[in-house]
């Protein structure tokens, strides 16, 4: 493509219809449409992530790796793109270097190009093997910088966490705004000191939901910016991203553009025909949050959050419960919004507002994070908050199972026979299913006739294992 101007990555089967419609699509509703997408020359597209793998064994009873063995069949000219979150790879806990590997060897050997790298926190520490891995097999390692506002995160702050995640050896940055918090202006002046201080390609991954993505995205290309994520014009704004077409339209006029636009439209008619089926999954959201910029809740957090305030009959509460999420932020030193921490924040200010008590109950995985178990907290916490964690910490009886893959597969061979199905621990994508999502994974393998899941306690991302508890 034009050396001048960004690449474009397109994200509507894995972010677009995350934000749009809750992760629903179906593989079947993608396969008709691949083999267009694979001739428009988008650099890469995103394809997979935890919340795709989790929705896949949750509700869709399809194996996740099914999909990437379709797109790796059908999509024979563009990368493919997935998000891992670091030490957690596609789920809620952190896995050690043995899993972490395994999953990677697989993903890599299932078709994955590009792996983009991220921590809830921004810690280092948790997305260093991830990136070792991906390198190994000399694919490439995107960095991530989990972008936030907040007293403490300045562009200081980011250009030496990016300065950090390079040396680290990532092969490219991602500047991932999920809650669309990035302004124009800010966004330049960022990509501008990010390009002269870092020699890898940095790509920039922002939501419309507060209405500044289309000028974030724009000004991102003045400065010099390598690639932009955008979705299909009919799965994108709201809590999504700017439209490939009008982004395509921003930076090229009709003579130079080399995308086909018949072809792009042809892409969004068939993903506008197909919307209507998930129609059950959208979001309240009409316009324009501008609320955003004060709470700071992503997009896929916020549809989640109505959803799961409906399900329980409380949709009232929802004004308090997005005013409680920054309340939180600001007691456990500002850390950015973004799964798991996002689902923790999320369910401790459920808690706060169902109890109508800040912190009278308090979740297991909200201790966890606090006392630095998912990893280093950017800012201070709050120390009347601290004192109370630090006492209910010492009667709360830490639950390390540090099982090894053998033990795993033991497990699960056990689980199989007991079930009398075919023994699926010699398969390894079989075995991390297992390994990653153990009890949707026992669910889905010991039923070949799984129909409705109870959604009310089965929310996506594993909210509902938080409410549940
Ligand atoms: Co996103």
């Amino acid at each position: 493509m034009n050396k001048n101007k960004p690449n474009i990555t397109e994200v509507v089967l894995r972010d677009g219809q995350q934000s749009l419609i809750a992760t629903r699509m179906t593989l079947d509703d993608m396969k008709p449409i691949l083999k267009s997408m694979d001739n428009v020359g988008f650099s890469s597209l995103e394809v997979w992530g935890g919340a795709t793998y989790d929705c896949c064994l949750r509700f869709l009873n399809e194996n996740p790796w099914d999909r990437l063995k379709v797109f790796k069949k059908s999509l024979k000219k563009t990368k493919l793109q997935m998000l891992i979150r670091g030490k957690n790879l596609v789920g809620y806990k952190q896995f050690d270097d043995s899993i972490i590997s395994l999953f990677i060897s697989n993903a890599v050997k299932h078709g994955i190009d590009i792996f983009r790298i991220f921590d809830s926190l921004n810690d280092i520490n948790n997305i260093q093997s991830s990136i070792k891995f991906v390198n190994k097999a000399k694919k490439n390692s995107q960095g991530t910088i989990c972008y936030t506002t907040s007293p403490i995160h300045n562009e200081d702050y980011w250009i030496k966490l990016a300065k950090d995640i390079e040396d680290c050896g990532a092969k490219s940055l991602a500047i991932k705004d999920m809650a669309g918090l990035l302004r124009p202006g800010v966004c330049f002046e960022l990509v501008k000191r990010l390009k002269k201080n870092l020699n890898i390609p940095i790509h920039l991954h922002t939501h419309s939901t507060t209405g500044l993505s289309d000028a974030t995205n724009y000004k991102a290309y003045e400065a010099g910016v390598d690639n932009i994520d955008t979705s299909i014009s009919s799965f994108s704004n709201l809590y999504a991203h700017t439209a490939t077409e009008s982004f395509m339209s921003m930076i090229y006029d009709d003579n130079t553009c080399p995308y086909d636009m018949n072809l792009l439209s042809k892409i969004s008619s068939y993903f506008q025909s197909i919307r209507p089926k998930y129609e059950q999954y959208e979001g309240s959201m009409r316009g324009v949050d501008i609320d955003m910029l004060i709470n700071q809740v992503p997009g896929g957090m916020l549809s989640i959050l109505e959803k799961q305030l409906t399900d329980l009959k409380k949709s009232n509460k929802l004004k308090m419960l997005i005013d409680e999420i920054p309340r939180i932020r600001k007691d456990i030193g500002y850390v950015p919004l973004v799964t798991p921490s996002s689902q923790i924040v999320g369910a401790q200010a459920l808690m706060n507002v169902l109890d109508n008590k800040r912190y009278k109950t308090l979740n297991k995985e909200f201790i966890d994070l606090v006392d630095g178990s998912y990893g280093k907290i950017p800012g201070t916490v709050c120390s009347k908050l601290k004192r109370k964690i630090d006492k209910t910490k010492t009667i709360n009886n830490e639950d390390t199972d540090k099982l090894t893959i053998q033990d795993y597969k033991k497990e699960f061979s056990n689980f199989c026979n007991s079930c009398h199905l075919k023994d699926y621990s010699n398969s390894e994508t079989d075995l991390l299913n297992y390994i990653l999502f153990k009890k949707e994974s026992m669910d889905f393998y010991a039923s070949n006739d799984r129909t409705t899941t109870n959604e009310v306690i089965g929310l996506q991302e594993g909210f509902g294992l938080y409410i549940n508890d």
